[in-house]
């Protein structure tokens, strides 16, 4: 008798954890977290710049069209600190060519950095830095250009709850 009570628990205890795990794991939900200019944790490099330590305490950047957020790693990426340049924006052509320049960063009214001329070393870099973004940081949404989004999207802003 105490042997089932105990599978059952055991079994509820599963299902609730599967069930957090699943809810923790969708990228695209929460990102906005009440900012009514976010849809779908869908970002325009416009968008994403706001998020960089300075405008809004939380900072967010781009590794190959993934949004995430690296405000835990505040001392590199915040006001000051030696990645800087890299807040709200798409980094991905830094990471590859391991410079934080600021002519690595694509301008923000121009199309999203197709990063096709890399040389195979530099994507290597670049993918091993996706790697270490992936494993220490949450995902929160993708990048994409404006005009994407004006086609896909209906409407394009959304009052989040
Ligand atoms: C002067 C040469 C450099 C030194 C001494 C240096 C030093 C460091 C150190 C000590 C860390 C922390 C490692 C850790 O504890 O996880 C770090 C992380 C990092 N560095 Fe550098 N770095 C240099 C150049 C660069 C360059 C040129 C880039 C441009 C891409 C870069 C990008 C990064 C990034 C993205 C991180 C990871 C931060 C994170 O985990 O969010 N570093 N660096």
């Amino acid at each position: 008798m105490i042997s089932t009570i105990l599978i059952i628990l055991a079994v509820v205890y599963f299902l609730k954890n599967l069930l957090v795990d699943v809810k923790v794991s969708n990228p695209l939900e929460n990102s906005g977290e009440g900012d009514p200019t976010i849809v779908s944790g869908k970002f325009t490099p416009k968008l994403l710049v706001k998020y960089n330590g300075s405008d809004d305490p939380k900072i967010f950047m781009a590794v190959k069209g993934n949004v995430y957020d690296v405000t835990n790693g505040a001392a590199f990426y915040g006001p000051g600190g030696p990645y800087e340049n890299f807040a709200g924006r798409d980094a991905s052509r830094g990471l590859a060519l391991n410079s934080f320049d600021p002519s690595v960063l694509t301008p923000l009214d121009q199309p999203l950095d197709t990063l096709n001329n890399l040389s195979a070393t530099e994507k290597e870099s670049l993918e091993s830095w996706e790697e270490h973004f992936e494993n220490k940081y949450r995902l929160v949404g993708t990048l994409h250009n404006e005009t994407e989004l004006e086609a896909t999207s209906e409407p394009t802003k959304e009052k989040s709850s």
